[in-house]
């Protein structure tokens, strides 16, 4: 049986006599980082600098709500605004693997300039155990580099320390509520960001096309569960594919992209079963998706495929 409490205060106590000097942690707001900037913040809280970077690849409205939620677990958060310098580096990326490389270098270099602002030393990640053990290592392939652990650049001059590394995603949710985090329960969202969900070209305008998406499958199946029409599902979101078909609108033809619905069931995300879904639930967000992005969306289908052998994220 997990023991929060004594977790907690074992890792507030290594991290104490570890960190001798300035600390940065990266905040994305999700779970994992907020979990273990309060447990650094218990430890070092004197020496801690909490640094959020909004990627521009963040869903609707979430930079206001994380760092509105951060600032009342009583974290000394800097918010960089770095949209521009990612969507210039994505530019003409499109391979699932590249992305995660270009955005774990970007992050880095973001972190390293805060570093040199504030001198610190020693980086603090909420990584854990299923981020590592995805992305390979020793005897195991690599099926997806997540971006906090294989993006990491071997020129990196920051002392990375990783708390949570031994934990799966259940306990970090169980550390969460004893700390009384706000996000404890929110559904996962991978540090990458949208930019997984977004295939094909990442510009501006079908980033804002995904956004809008995932707002309204988030909403109604939230809406849904509330009304008790079904269970949320561990995860549930929009990914936009670059596959075009034709559609109609009024009498007008039209040629737009294609929405895929996702949603799973799982325990820690390294397995996954596609959830059922009401159709009702399921027609009201395609309804939806369609009038909302007129012109960009015509398409709306539900992925059906397990895990394995298909992953969560499309990519
Ligand atoms: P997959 O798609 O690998 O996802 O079945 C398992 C869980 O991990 C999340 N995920 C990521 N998280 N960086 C992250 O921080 C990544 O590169 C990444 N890729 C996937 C995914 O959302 C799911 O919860």
């Amino acid at each position: 049986m997990f023991d929060c409490e004594q977790f907690i205060a074992e890792s507030a106590a290594s991290m104490k006599e570890q960190i001798d000097d300035i600390a940065i942690i990266a905040c994305s707001g999700g779970v994992d980082s907020s979990v273990a900037a309060v447990i650094a913040n218990e430890a070092v809280g004197d020496k801690l600098h909490c640094v959020y970077v909004d990627t521009g690849l963040m869903r609707k409205n979430e930079t206001q709500e994380i760092q509105e939620m951060l600032g009342e677990l009583g974290l000394n958060l800097t918010t960089v605004f770095a949209e521009d310098r990612y969507f210039e580096a994505l530019k003409d990326v499109t391979d699932p693997e590249a992305k995660r490389k270009v955005i774990g270098e970007l992050f880095i270099r973001i972190f390293e300039e805060e570093q040199v602002k504030v001198g610190a030393k020693f980086l603090i990640q909420g990584t854990i155990a299923p981020d590592w053990i995805e992305s390979g290592g020793g005897v195991r392939d690599t099926i997806k580099s997540h971006h906090n652990v294989g993006g990491l650049p071997e020129d990196m001059t920051l002392e990375v320390i990783e708390p949570l590394r031994d934990l799966y995603k259940d306990e970090v949710r169980d550390l969460a509520r004893v700390q009384k985090i706000r996000v404890a329960d929110r559904q996962p969202f991978p540090g990458p960001g949208l930019a997984l969900r977004c295939l094909g070209p990442l510009t501006l305008e079908r980033v804002h096309v995904v956004r809008e998406a995932c707002a309204i499958v988030e909403e109604e199946f939230e809406a849904a569960a509330e009304a008790g029409k079904m269970e949320l599902p561990w995860q549930y979101f929009a990914a936009l594919l670059p596959v075009r078909s034709v559609g109609v609108h009024g009498d007008v033809r039209a040629y737009g992209e294609t929405i895929v619905v996702r949603a799973v069931q799982s325990m820690d995300g390294m397995s996954a079963r596609y959830s059922e879904i009401p159709h009702d639930v399921l027609a009201k967000i395609s309804t939806r998706i369609t009038n909302t992005l007129k012109g960009a969306v015509n398409r709306v289908v539900y992925d059906i495929t397990h895990k394995p052998p298909g992953t969560i994220e499309w990519e």
